[in-house]
C-alpha cells in the first residue's frame, strides 16, 4: 500500500496499517543504523527546519540526525535569537521560512494543534515534534518500536503509565498507537494527574501503583510537566514520589521480564529513582537510538518516499 500522507500530525489521525507502515520503514532505518557506513542519499538536495520554540534535548537532535543521515541540509532555529522575539508569529516565521526555500518544517510549540495550523497555511510538509499538551507522534512510534523490539507483537500486552497523564501529550500519543495495536493500557497516578474521563480513550484508569503495576510487561514512567500546570495538582513533589515515585521496592512488584520506560527528560529521585533508571530491565537509552530511525522514516514517507523502497537491504 503506497504511503500518502504529507504531514504527521498526530497519531490518533493515523490507522493502525499506517502506523505499521512508519514501523516498518523505521525498522529497515534502524538496521541501516548498524551499519558501518549509515548515511543513505534519500533526501538529498532537500532543505528540513527544526523549528523548535519549546526546549528539547532528545527531540531536536534526533530530527537533526535523522535528516543528516538521509542527506538532508538541516537548519535548526534558535528561537532565542529569533525574530519570534520580537512579536513575529508563529504564521509569519514559518511563511518566512517556507519562502526561504526549506522543503520541510519539523515543528515542536507550546499550543496544541499549531502543527495542524501551519500544515493548512504552508505548502510544504509538517512534522509534529510535540505540541502542548496534545500529541507527541513521533515518541509514540520510537516506544512502540522499542517495545516490539523487546517483547514482539503488543496484541493483549500490558502496558502501564505511569504518572502525569493529565499534561502530558506523550500519553496521549502512546494510549492512540498502543489501543490501535491491540495492546491493553492502564494509565496510574493521583487522581488529579489521571481522571476517569481518560476512560472514553479506551484505556483503565487506577489509583493503585501495586494493583496496575502487577501484570505490567510494560511500565512506562512520565515526569510531572511544570511547564504545563498552571497550579498545583499535589500537595508537594516529595509527596508524589513517596506515592508514586518508582523506587527499588516498588519495582519489585513488577513481574520479571517487564520493561521501564521513560521519554526523558527524567528526574531521578522523583518520578524514578536512579537504581531503577540505570537498571538491566531499563530501555530508557534504546528508546532515544531508535528514535533516529524511527524519525528517518517519518521525514522520508513525509517527503514523498514509499515504504517499498527501503524494505529492501539497501547496499
Ligand atoms: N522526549 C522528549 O520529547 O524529550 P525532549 O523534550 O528532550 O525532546
Amino acid at each position: 500500500m503506497p504511503w500518502h500522507r504529507k504531514h504527521l500530525l498526530t497519531i490518533e489521525e493515523l490507522k493502525r496499517s499506517e502506523i505499521e507502515q512508519i514501523l516498518a520503514t523505521a525498522g529497515a532505518f534502524r538496521r541501516i543504523l548498524d551499519r558501518k557506513v549509515k548515511k543513505v542519499p534519500a533526501l538529498r538536495g532537500k532543505t528540513i527546519v527544526n523549528l523548535f520554540l519549546e526546549p528539547s534535548t532528545r527531540t531536536r537532535i534526533s530530527f537533526e540526525m535523522a535528516a543528516k543521515l538521509l542527506s538532508a541540509d538541516v537548519i535548526s532555529f534558535d528561537a532565542a535569537a529569533s525574530s519570534t522575539t520580537k512579536g513575529e508569529t508563529l504564521r509569519d516565521t514559518a511563511q518566512n521560512i517556507q519562502a526561504l526555500h526549506a522543503d520541510m518544517i519539523v515543528l515542536r510549540h507550546a499550543a496544541s494543534g499549531s502543527p495542524l495550523y501551519l500544515s493548512k497555511v504552508l505548502g510544504i510538509p509538517v512534522v509534529n515534534a510535540g505540541d502542548g499538551a496534545h500529541e507527541h507522534p513521533t515518541q509514540a512510534l520510537l516506544d512502540v518500536f522499542t517495545m516490539r523490539e523487546k517483547l514482539g507483537d503488543l496484541k493483549g500486552r500490558k502496558v502501564v503509565i505511569l504518572g502525569d497523564i493529565l499534561f502530558s501529550r506523550v500519553a496521549r500519543s502512546n494510549i492512540h498507537a498502543l489501543t490501535k495495536l491491540g495492546a491493553d493500557v492502564t494509565i496510574v497516578g493521583p487522581s488529579t494527574l489521571v481522571p476517569h474521563w481518560f476512560e472514553s480513550m479506551g484505556v483503565r484508569v487506577s489509583h493503585n501503583l501495586r494493583e496496575a503495576l502487577a501484570d505490567a510487561d510494560v511500565v512506562m514512567l512520565l515526569r510531572i510537566q511544570h511547564e504545563r500546570q498552571g497550579s498545583s495538582h499535589f500537595p508537594s513533589l516529595g509527596e508524589y514520589t513517596s506515592m508514586f515515585g518508582l523506587n527499588y521496592t516498588r519495582a519489585s512488584w513488577v513481574k520479571p521480564g517487564a520493561i521501564i520506560m521513560h521519554p526523558g527528560p527524567i528526574n531521578r529521585g522523583v518520578e524514578i529513582d536512579s537504581d531503577i533508571a540505570d537498571s538491566d530491565r531499563s530501555v530508557i537509552l534504546q528508546q532515544v537510538t531508535n528514535g533516529i530511525a524511527v524519525r528517518m522514516a517519518v521525514l522520508y514517507l513525509c517527503a514523498g518516499g514509499q515504504p517499498e523502497h527501503v524494505l529492501t537491504p539497501v547496499e
